[in-house]
């Protein structure tokens, strides 16, 4: 993912600086080709001419020089970054940018680039701690830079505690596992729903089911976080909803198909997580029922099934993707259900499981494609589960 790619690798004045050269050489072996600036201070601890020959680019550590490639420096080098890696970050260059500052060749160019920038503090644990530091690694993060977070362990000032910059092999995996899911579903729009509905009995009971809601805010998540702009329709929960995804929280069935119809036809995906609740209560009491009866009956009407319904109506290019939550014959009713709803995917998962389900943290699941293929995933946390389908969507669709 690295190969061919144009980084950015800004290196200020810490001591962790003479990492940076081996971070430098290591992105020049996974292929990037790698440019350099450096500020002042870093000079105190490393010479450009380390870099330069590491890197075989000439290596930018001020504003004023000979111009050498470019016409405008910064703006050429912001625009020619693929992808920018601050490391090590000083608590001094961390405000600078957070205040938005443009005093030398890197704070320069960072405020004109638009790559995606990663940085690594690397300070004294006190000055990390102090929560003007933290307040300013804030802003950054809110600005949408990647934080690399520091380490523990033995500081070069003599104590122990949080500060270090990580090993320059850790930054990499770190930038390559971030970039690799990094903006692949950028311009699409997905319609999640998610959580079991409550169906009212009367003004204080409903009829539930067990889930959670997990298996949806994950899929939610994972969708915002790859670029895509996401609409979550949730049932009851006690999850927070992801940052940044629209959130539009629901009671009942009926209302969970009022809110999904309503946002449908502008959705690219759609994927139903929720455990919608096949019956509702025909007479739901307007008043608190008392226990004056011995025995009650309620009679249950059936629910219109969204998912059928979105299958009926859904148009040329949208994509439709239900779950199965079944306790027996797993494969054979998650099929029915992919032709009867007209579906594109089912993911159909065996809920007498005790690792899969309802509730848990992990899943177990077996796709089938409306070409008829089947696959089967090994066990996985609902978080990695919701990258694998998203994964296996785009490829579907492409
Ligand atoms: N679904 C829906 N509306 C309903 C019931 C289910 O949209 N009234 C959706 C679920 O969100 C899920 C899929 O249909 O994506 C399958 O749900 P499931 O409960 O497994 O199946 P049902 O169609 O309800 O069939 P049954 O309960 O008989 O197994």
């Amino acid at each position: 993912m690295l190969k061919g790619k144009n980084v950015l690798l800004g290196v200020t004045g810490g001591i962790a600086a003479y990492k940076s050269v081996e971070l430098a050489s290591r992105l020049r072996k996974a292929g990037a080709s790698v440019h350099v600036i450096m500020t002042r201070g870093a000079q105190n601890f490393v010479t450009p001419l380390t870099f330069r020959e590491i890197t075989g680019n000439p290596v930018t550590t001020t504003m004023w020089g000979e111009v050498t490639n470019h016409n405008v420096e910064h703006i050429a080098l912001a625009n020619l970054a693929d992808l920018v890696i601050v490391a090590p970050a000083t608590a001094n260059f961390i405000v600078k940018c957070a205040m938005g500052m443009a005093d030398d060749m890197l704070t320069t160019t960072l405020l004109a680039t638009k790559a995606p920038i990663f940085f690594a503090p690397a300070m004294n644990s006190n000055m990390y701690d102090n929560q003007l530091t933290q307040r300013n690694l804030d802003v950054l993060i809110e600005n949408g830079w990647n934080f690399i977070p520091p380490e523990s362990g033995h500081l070069a000032c003599g104590v122990e505690g949080v500060g270090r910059m990580p090993e320059p092999a850790d930054i990499v995996d770190f930038v390559r596992f971030t970039m690799a899911f990094a903006a692949d579903m950028l311009g699409i729009k997905v319609l999640v729903t998610a959580a079991g509905t409550h169906e009212p009995i009367d003004p204080v009971r409903y009829i539930g089911n067990r889930s959670s809601g997990k298996m949806g805010y994950a899929i939610a998540e994972a969708a915002k976080k790859r670029g895509a702009e996401v609409i979550l329709v949730s049932g009851p929960s006690a999850l927070t909803p992801p940052e940044g995804v629209e959130f539009i929280s629901v009671e009942s069935a009926e209302e969970m198909r009022e809110a999904v119809l309503e946002r449908f036809s502008e959705a690219d995906l759609i994927i139903k997580a929720a455990a919608v609740a096949d019956y509702h209560v025909r007479d739901v009491a307007d008043q608190k029922i008392k226990k004056n009866e011995d025995e009650i009956t309620l009679v249950l009407k059936k629910n219109p099934d969204i998912l059928k319904e979105l299958g009926e109506k859904k148009r040329g290019g949208q994509i439709l993707v239900g779950f199965a939550a079944e306790t027996q014959n797993l494969l054979e009713n998650a099929k029915a259900k992919l032709e009867k709803k007209n579906l594109d995917m089912i993911v159909a998962n065996d809920v007498s499981r005790k690792d899969a389900g309802f509730n848990t943290d992990t899943n177990v699941v077996k796709l089938l494609y409306k070409n008829g293929t089947m696959e089967e995933l090994p066990i996985m946390t609902k978080h990695k589960l919701a990258d694998e389908l998203l994964t296996k969507i785009l490829h579907m669709k492409n």
